[in-house]
């Protein structure tokens, strides 16, 4: 069997329908590009249908990346797969991803249809697409829970309707590794025509088991996996693409290859989380802070005397470059400009003097500024242009006594005014920002995460307000927490849609 694994990156479609992860048409084209670097195979660019936005990010990516194959997702309906045809038109290499439910509870509560029912759509769909495109993809979705012997016939009607490759999503993460891998080894001994495609696994991470899933349906023939960076998507998430190319890349046993350039992991990891606001949990593998982190005493020994006693990679392998993780007041531009670099962040002279200027002025707040800081520093500009920028903020607070804040907001070139008191610095600072902003919102989450270590340092904070029934997501980082998170909030009501 060929040992060439294909990898289908599906952070932009999955990863992106996490709430408060979306992301702009800009910013999803310094993603393909990032993914292109990374050296995938497939990058699902998104869903056309869903949305004016989603269909305009596909073209744009379409037109900005040459050697992935772009795909673009649809249901099992003809008006979706138009759309997709259209919002490809400019891909180098183009896919149309189509598909239907197809276990028991899809058929019957979701589609009230009937099995066979069900086989003459996919058919349908699949000879649809093919009219458009030669590279159709077929998901059979809630595939870890339907019957094999019917997922099989589903696979075998779909090859002979033209499906190039064939993706059996675990879609509820519900499978455990063994069955998943016997699911994929059934349906390789028993489709007739299954050399005809590619089979692909798709794994949530419900139960914690999606990369055990995916591995375990690669070594029984699946030769395409579909992965997001840092492991992001809907509830628990998708399999990550760092943790599956790095367990193919440390066990030679399995003699499976891929095309990516495992030192571009680490920056496309870094660059996901900046752009999504979405930190990576510390000891997450491959990428996490903590992952090459020896601390205990006895590891720091053995790693000093020899690095194979406690490490099965190099972190070099995925592109974590220990020299020069920190720089000071005293670092250049050149160094700053090397440090986006590696991150993965490229910038024009003007965007660089920009970030500098905010570096400085970090710098001289704290004495060692991080990559985190760096990626903070390079997104900082996101909220720039909005309507509403807060111009000053003072905080009086203390043991026993109530808190009292006031601030300054520029609303279309407007000084705005207010003051207030409340339980504690944040919250006399929120009562201060409504007496201004007069809208029925309500803070529903807020977590504050200081990113490294040290007093020091700079303090991210996630916000998210329901305004209307809806939920908006805002991010604010300063070395002052009161500041990062009326930051936050405001970030929140800057996206309010009227
Ligand atoms: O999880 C799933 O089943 C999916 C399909 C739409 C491919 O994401
Ligand atoms: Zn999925």
């Amino acid at each position: 069997m060929d040992n060439r694994l294909y990898i289908f990156d599906t952070t932009l479609r999955d990863g992106e329908q996490v709430p408060g992860c979306q992301l702009n048409t800009v910013e999803k084209i310094q993603v393909a590009k990032q993914l292109e670097m990374l050296g995938v195979d497939v990058i699902e660019a998104g869903f056309p249908i869903s949305s004016p936005g989603d269909f305009n990010s596909v073209i744009e990516i379409s037109k900005a990346v040459t050697w992935p194959t772009i795909c673009a997702l649809t249901r099992a309906v003809e008006k979706d797969i138009d759309c997709a045809a259209e919002a490809l038109k400019y891909a180098k290499h183009k896919r149309i991803h189509t598909g239907v439910g197809t276990s028991d509870s899809h058929i019957q509560y979701k589609f009230r249809s009937t099995r066979e029912k069900i086989i003459e759509t996919a058919v349908r769909a699949v000879k649809y697409a093919k009219q458009y495109v030669e590279d159709v993809e077929f998901y059979a979705e809630d595939a870890g829970r339907t019957d094999n012997e019917y997922l099989a016939r589903v696979v075998e009607a779909v090859i002979k309707a033209g499906a190039t490759v064939v993706n059996i999503p675990d879609t509820t993460g519900y499978c455990l590794p063994h069955e998943y891998g016997a699911k994929i080894k059934y349906l390789m001994e028993h489709v007739d025509c299954i050399d005809k495609a590619i089979i692909s696994t798709h794994c949530h991470n419900d139960l914690g088991m999606a990369t055990a899933n995916t591995l375990s349906g690669v070594i029984n023939g699946a030769r395409q996996v579909e992965v997001t960076i840092n492991g992001i998507g809907e509830r628990a998430g998708n399999t990550s693409l760092e943790e599956i190319v790095m367990i193919t890349k440390c066990h030679p046993m399995l003699n499976i290859e891929t095309n990516i350039n495992t030192q571009k992991i680490y920056p496309t990891s870094r660059m996901i989380s900046s752009l999504m606001n979405m930190p990576v949990q510390p000891n997450k593998a491959i990428v996490g802070r903590n992952a090459f982190a020896h601390s205990s005493g006895i590891h720091q020994d053995g790693v000093l005397k020899d690095v194979s006693t406690y490490e099965i990679m190099n972190p070099k392998d995925v592109g974590i470059d220990d020299n020069s993780i920190v720089l000071t007041a005293r670092s250049g531009r050149a160094a700053l400009k090397h440090r986006l670099s590696v991150l993965g962040i490229e910038v024009e002279v003007e965007k660089l003097n920009e970030i500098y200027e905010q570096f400085l002025r970090l710098a001289d707040k704290k004495k060692e500024i991080n990559d985190d800081d760096i990626l903070m520093l390079a997104g900082a500009d996101r909220s720039t242009n909005k309507g509403i920028k807060l111009e000053y903020l003072q905080v009086t607070t203390g043991l026993n006594i109530r808190s009292v804040a006031s601030l300054g907001l520029r609303i279309s070139g407007e000084l705005f005014e207010s003051a207030a008191t409340g339980n504690g610095p944040v919250d006399a600072a929120i009562k201060a920002l409504k007496q201004i902003i007069k809208r029925d919102m309500t803070l529903r989450e807020f977590t504050i995460q200081a990113i490294s270590k040290g007093s020091d340092d700079v303090g991210k904070v996630h916000m998210q307000v329901e305004y209307n029934d809806v939920n908006y997501y805002g991010f604010g980082a300063n070395t002052d927490i009161v500041s990062a998170s009326v930051e936050a909030y405001i970030d929140c009501i800057n996206k309010f849609r009227d």
